[in-house]
């Protein structure tokens, strides 16, 4: 087997993004489009991979590094394109780091949906001796490089747009920007390129009429599937892409049996903040409405309902847990965990370190931050609940919160099993509320409560009978 390396054209600028992020790592799924393609890279098992960068090469190359380092399974290097003088040019810069006795598998850093099935099928077509391009029939082939057949079908050259003649700009087969060639025929090639063209570049695609004038096959590999080898230059073909990536994964999801109420309104996608891969892992008879935003890893137990327009990241979510609508759950690093059977929302907030037991029932407005309550609490209504460990049963009434930060450090609640906390209560952290106890409505608590008692602590009513509400003057006296 030949080894497969890789070069990755990732220098261009990108001009219409209008954007001050470098192209190739704006994010499709929340993932860089460079990351995608170096996740492709991976798939083949390349022996190393060259990314060709020139634009933006510090955060490019960050980034790279940054894969590289968590794992990538391949060697990375770099190669600065300093000016940018076409796509030969961009690859005379990657042949110092490419071994003569390797299979070169050229990809753009922008092309991110490009299958790692279908590059492997491109790497058979050259077979060690020959120069394979991945081709594709467009209705539409303006701007693309033409693949020019002569007698018999085979592949003479490639004619770029700007070069083409009438009857060559008729042609719609056109070159995706991907091929596959032994690295010591390219060598060879590239050191023989000009600039002689409409628009002054170093086309890489003029090998191809130098493997035919030297007698080396070049086949052609077409494929149906535009969606594989479409570039992204816009904020339009990002987002259009972004459509198809998510339904694949909608496909894939419904295939393995979940219940998208609709497949066009979902969406998973990586958590950039911590480069966590999205996945969403469901068990049987999972149903999940529109418009929600799956982010990094979530996993739904068997049964589990998630109500419409739900955003959620990093979180486990237990067998027949129901999410009502509007719901915000982010486990960011320390996680989210819904326990069997819990209700949450609708308009529920449920923050890192939330972790809720077997027929938790959170409500409308409440917050959980770092807490956990234990099995059947509830906190129905507009409330806090920060660095508390809530006992089984306790019900936490409407408005109440845990006063849990004193302006330097964060204090934990503890509210004891079967406790019973009032309506519009402040506790007061630390605290510790008695197993059984009842809070009185309306209770500012800082000291500690014994299990069973009623504690109360506010002003105690007063009534004035017989007072007089002010009344306005009558107008126009002037004062
Ligand atoms: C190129 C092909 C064309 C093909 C098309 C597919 C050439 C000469 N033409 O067109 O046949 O149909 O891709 O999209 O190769 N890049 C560099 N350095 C450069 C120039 C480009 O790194 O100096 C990178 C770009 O960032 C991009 C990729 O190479 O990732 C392709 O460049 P682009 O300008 O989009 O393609 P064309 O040259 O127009
Ligand atoms: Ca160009």
């Amino acid at each position: 087997m030949t080894p497969i390396d890789i070069a990755i054209m990732a220098a261009g600028k990108g001009t219409r993004m209008k954007s001050r992020i470098p192209k190739v790592l704006q994010k499709l799924a929340g993932r860089p489009l460079l990351g995608h393609v170096l996740d492709t890279a991976g798939q083949l098992r390349a022996r190393s991979v060259v990314v060709i960068t020139g634009h933006g090469a510090i955060e490019v190359e960050a980034f790279g590094s940054s894969l590289a380092s968590a794992g990538a399974g391949f060697d990375l290097q770099f190669a600065r394109q300093e000016p940018q003088l076409g796509t030969g040019h961009a690859m005379q810069q990657a042949m110092p780091r490419l071994a003569d006795d390797g299979l070169v598998v050229v990809l753009s850093g922008d092309v991110p949906l490009t299958e790692a099935a279908t590059l492997r099928a491109l790497i058979d077509a050259a077979g060690g001796e020959r120069l394979a391009l991945l081709t594709v029939t467009l209705p539409d082939p303006t701007g693309y490089g033409r693949i020019v057949r002569g007698a018999g079908g085979t592949v003479q050259r490639i004619v770029e747009h700007k070069d083409a003649s009438e009857a060559e700009r008729a042609i719609t087969e056109i070159y995706s920007g991907i091929m596959a060639v032994p690295a010591r025929l390219l060598r060879g090639w590239l050191g023989r390129l000009s600039n002689d063209n409409a628009q002054g570049e170093y086309y890489l695609t003029d090998v191809v009429a130098m493997a035919v004038a030297g007698g080396v096959p070049v086949v052609a590999h077409r494929i149906e599937d535009a969606l594989q080898v479409a570039g992204v230059n816009s904020p339009l073909q990002l987002a259009e892409l972004e459509r198809a990536h998510q339904a694949r994964q909608a496909r894939a999801l419904m295939e393995a049996g979940v219940r998208l109420m609709d497949p066009a309104r979902f969406d998973l996608r990586d958590d950039a903040r911590r480069g966590v891969r999205g996945e969403l892992l469901c068990g049987p008879d999972v149903e999940i409405d529109v418009g929600c935003i799956f982010t990094g890893r979530v996993e739904i137990g068997e049964g589990a309902r998630i109500g419409a327009h739900c955003c959620i990241a990093d979180a486990r979510i237990a067998a027949g847990a129901v999410i009502h609508p509007y719901t915000h759950i982010d486990g960011e690093s320390a996680g989210v965990r819904v326990g069997a059977g819990a209700l949450v929302g609708p308009f529920a907030r449920l923050r890192p370190g939330a972790e809720l037991g077997p027929e938790v029932h959170i409500g409308n407005f409440v917050e959980v931050k770092n807490s956990s309550l234990a099995a059947g609490a509830k906190a129905n209504h507009l409330a806090y609940l920060g660095d508390a460990t809530v006992g089984e049963r306790v019900n936490y009434g409407a408005g109440s919160i845990t006063a849990n930060y004193d302006g330097a450090h964060k204090h934990r609640t503890v509210i004891e099993a079967d406790a019973h906390i009032g309506s519009n209560c402040v506790l007061v952290a630390p605290v510790t509320i008695g197993a059984g106890g009842t809070v009185g409505g309306g209770s500012t608590i800082t000291q500690d409560t014994p299990p069973g008692a009623l504690s109360v602590a506010r002003g105690r009513q007063v009534n004035l009978s017989g007072w007089q509400r002010p009344t306005k003057k009558p107008a126009g006296d002037g004062g």
